[in-house]
């Protein structure tokens, strides 16, 4: 039997890629490294099964007050499409009437009424911001946010590529697919398997040292 111990096996490759880091390699590459904006997409079309995987996932994002303010609108007919494309900005407008999946995600700034549920160790939460509503609604686009980032990290785990967007009119998007004023558009996402010339090559990302200091 082999003593590993005493072996020439050269194992540096593998101690460099778990450096630091528990998730294996291969889900390093898709999660982040190999992980791109998608901007075009194959034909094949994205299942409920998939994004109900995927949320999943997402739903362990944490929130403030485990208020998961976060809301999806699946845009699946041909009719909420066009409802869509005609607030989202230029050249979004092509890539949102392309994509095999688009997905609205919006802030709900009445979490507060699900709080018995998501925050029941606190049971008065909801009495406490029931009449806050600018603070509510900071919180909601908050945790919404967060919520929104797991969301693409989320469709990169089910082997997908996403499109984020913010160039739309947001007051337009609100207006068409929330009329009563309680959810407000963050991002709309385009979803499905990145075509092989889906992506832009990869621009310069900051570096530790110009991100980080220690106090
Ligand atoms: C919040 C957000 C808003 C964005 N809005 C748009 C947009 O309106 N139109 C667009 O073409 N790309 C948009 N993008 C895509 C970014 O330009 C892209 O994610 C960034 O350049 C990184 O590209 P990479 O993932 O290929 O490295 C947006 C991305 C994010 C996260």
């Amino acid at each position: 039997m082999t003593d590993l111990l005493n072996s020439d096996l050269d194992l540096s490759e593998f101690e460099t890629d778990l450096a630091g880091l528990a998730l294996s390699p291969d889900a390093q590459d898709l999660l982040f490294r190999d992980a791109h904006t998608a901007y075009a997409f194959t034909d094949e079309p994205v299942t409920d099964d998939q994004v109900k995987a995927v949320y999943d996932l997402v739903k362990w994002a944490p929130t403030a007050m485990n208020s998961q303010p976060l809301r999806v609108v699946l845009v699946r007919t041909p009719e909420a499409r066009r409802r869509l494309v005609q607030h989202m900005g230029g050249n979004n407008q092509a890539r949102v009437a392309g994509a095999p999946l688009v997905a609205i995600l919006a802030a709900d700034v009445d979490f507060h009424d699900e709080l018995h549920k998501t925050f029941s160790v606190v049971p008065v939460a909801r009495e406490m911001i029931v009449g806050e509503d600018a603070a509510r609604e900071r919180s909601a686009r908050f945790s919404a946010a967060l919520q929104a980032a797991y969301f693409l990290v989320g469709v990169r785990a089910a082997g997908l590529g996403a499109g984020p967007m913010t160039g739309f009119d947001a007051a337009g998007v609100d207006a068409e697919f929330f009329p009563h004023g309680d959810h407000k558009t963050l991002m709309v996402v385009n979803i499905g398997r990145t075509a092989g010339d889906g992506q832009r090559p990869r621009l310069p990302r900051l570096d530790f040292d110009e991100v980080v200091e220690t106090a």
